[in-house]
């Protein structure tokens, strides 16, 4: 593959894609070369996913569009599996694999190796076992995918597109669901199939990532291209003007407001098997972080504290009163706001309009009455659409359409029209672009000014320090430190996270 390093593996020239009332593509190009990866870059709704899965054969172009050469042939793939065969893959964000079955039967599903009338175990599983070692990957060959972590799942999808031989890998933001750890062994196998020839296209929010992994950055503006960058010769505030078309002064503004008296506090909260003695505290005025790895029972003590969960011991108190929160509405009555990490599963009806998503946390206050107030509706769906900046045709568009971050943005409106007076946010910025997460930290700095306390969880070492006025680190469901003022360092958390870890293994 050496030879051909500086050859394009993939060109595609004025492309164009209408979505009834969108144009999310107008005149897109990209080219790629063999073993180079590629940052594609964008705001929310910029068109990433859209140009990715034109490519992907998902669905096809405007009928006015120019070309896609790939491997020096003009193509169009029809579906995904034409494509796929092609040697293009795309690796979503939602992963396809069947849970059920094994590593190696899910690597090669529809090619499976038979001796006679019956599956070659043997060749499967070696064959498997020879592709995964390659990769540097832990994983067994015959390993159930139910059981594995998102990451590993991650792996046998790309160890799949390999074994189909890919010639283009496409990562639609393959981190987002990450721990550090495990995306450095993603980086790992990225700079491994790069050395093998083959192209990748990288899209992310995370800009520290993209100047880490990427040779070029393209950036696509309202479907359009605006920036085609060789990655060590620009900064990223180049990368971001690009984008949005300005620069940004300060990504981490912080609650300025004198913390008010206390609005919640957890005394030795306990759910067997998920987290332990959970004691803390938030006050009105205040942005309390927890941070902690995936998987650190975050999510789940404050499931609990919206009657998601049921403890098996501890007390809540809230404005000094101990409390019993038994399911959402009672944590609703007691003006509390809960952003999911899971939008789709938890946070939004993806079939119905983003107006609707928008009024639905105050659905049991509008049943109260007897009717809902449509005027009421519109006025807070324009409120935040200005606000949050949600790009979206109109408010009758449905959110399963709307890009990934948007449909976050949604969400995140859906608790503000609430008005709560404590309000938990859960990965807030998941798939954000740069710009409007600032627009979310100045948000959040401005809720708490106002006398909100709002509890942010993120496992972005750099948002949580930024934005917090406290935090808690959390490690296997246990609080392991409580941190402010200049106590807040990289070095504090990073060993407070990883405390009961080594306890653990030792
Ligand atoms: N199936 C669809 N029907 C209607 N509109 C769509 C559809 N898919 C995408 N769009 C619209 O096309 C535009 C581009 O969306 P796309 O998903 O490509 O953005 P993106 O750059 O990937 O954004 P994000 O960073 O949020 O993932 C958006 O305005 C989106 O709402
Ligand atoms: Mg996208």
């Amino acid at each position: 593959m050496s030879d051909n390093k500086n050859e394009y593996v993939l060109k595609m020239e004025n492309i164009n894609k209408t979505f009834p009332g969108v144009k999310a593509l107008s005149g897109a190009r990209l080219e790629l070369k063999y073993g180079e990866v590629l940052a594609l870059c964008g705001e929310n709704g910029a068109g990433k996913s859209t140009l990715m899965q034109i490519l992907a054969g998902v669905f096809p172009p405007d009928k006015e569009s120019g070309e896609i050469v790939y491997q020096g042939k003009p193509v169009q793939f029809k579906t995904p599996n034409e494509a796929k065969k092609a040697g293009i893959i795309m690796v979503y964000q939602e992963l396809s694999l069947v849970k059920d079955l094994s590593v190696a039967e899910n690597i090669f599903l529809g090619s499976l190796p038979m001796k006679g009338k019956h599956v070659d175990w043997k060749t499967l599983n070696q064959t498997t076992q020879k592709a995964l070692d390659e990769l540097g990957s832990p994983i067994r060959a015959q390993q159930i995918v139910s059981s594995m972590p998102i990451a590993y799942q991650q792996m046998v999808e790309i160890a799949r597109g390999i074994a189909l031989g890919a010639k283009v890998l496409i990562l639609d933001e393959p981190t987002s669901s990450l721990t550090e750890k495990e995306k450095n062994s993603l980086f790992k196998i990225i700079r491994l199939l790069k050395s093998r020839g083959i192209g990748i296209i990288y899209i992310s929010h995370k800009m520290d990532e993209i100047f880490e992994i990427s040779d070029r950055v393209l950036v696509l503006r309202d479907g359009q291209p605006t920036g085609n960058f060789v990655t060590s010769e620009i900064t990223l505030d180049d990368v971001i003007k690009s984008m949005i078309g300005r620069t940004l002064d300060n990504y981490y503004p912080k609650c300025q407001a004198k913390a008010g008296k206390e609005v919640l506090r957890v005394e030795k909260l306990t759910l067997s098997g998920i987290y332990k003695d959970v004691s803390f505290s938030i006050r009105e005025r205040e942005v309390v972080g927890f941070y902690g790895l995936v998987g650190a029972g975050r999510t789940e003590i404050m499931e609990t504290l919206f009657g998601i969960r049921k403890p098996d011991s501890g007390d809540i108190y809230i404005n000094g009163e101990k409390s019993r929160i038994a399911s959402s509405l009672d944590a609703l009555k007691n003006n509390m706001g809960f952003v999911t990490e899971n939008r789709r599963g938890q946070g939004l009806v993806v079939d119905k309009s983003c107006l609707e998503n928008v009024s639905l946390a105050m659905l049991p206050w509008i049943k109260k009455y007897g009717m809902v107030d449509n005027k009421k509706c519109l006025e807070l769906y324009n409120e935040y659409h200005d606000k949050l900046r949600i790009s979206s045709p109109g408010p009758e568009q449905r959110v399963g359409f709307l890009s990934g971050g948007n449909q976050q943005k949604v969400v995140i409106a859906k608790w503000l029209a609430l008005n709560p007076k404590l309000l938990i946010l859960d990965e807030p910025t998941r798939g954000i672009d740069v710009g409007s997460k600032a627009e979310i930290h100045k948000l959040i700095a401005q809720l708490a000014e106002s006398g909100v306390a709002v509890i942010v969880i993120s496992s972005e070492m750099p948002e949580i320090m930024g934005i917090s006025n406290r935090i808690y680190t959390i490690a296997q469901g246990q609080i392991t430190g409580e941190f402010s003022g200049l106590e807040i360092t990289e070095e504090n958390m990073m060993r407070a996270i990883t405390i009961t870890d080594s306890r653990k293994e030792a």
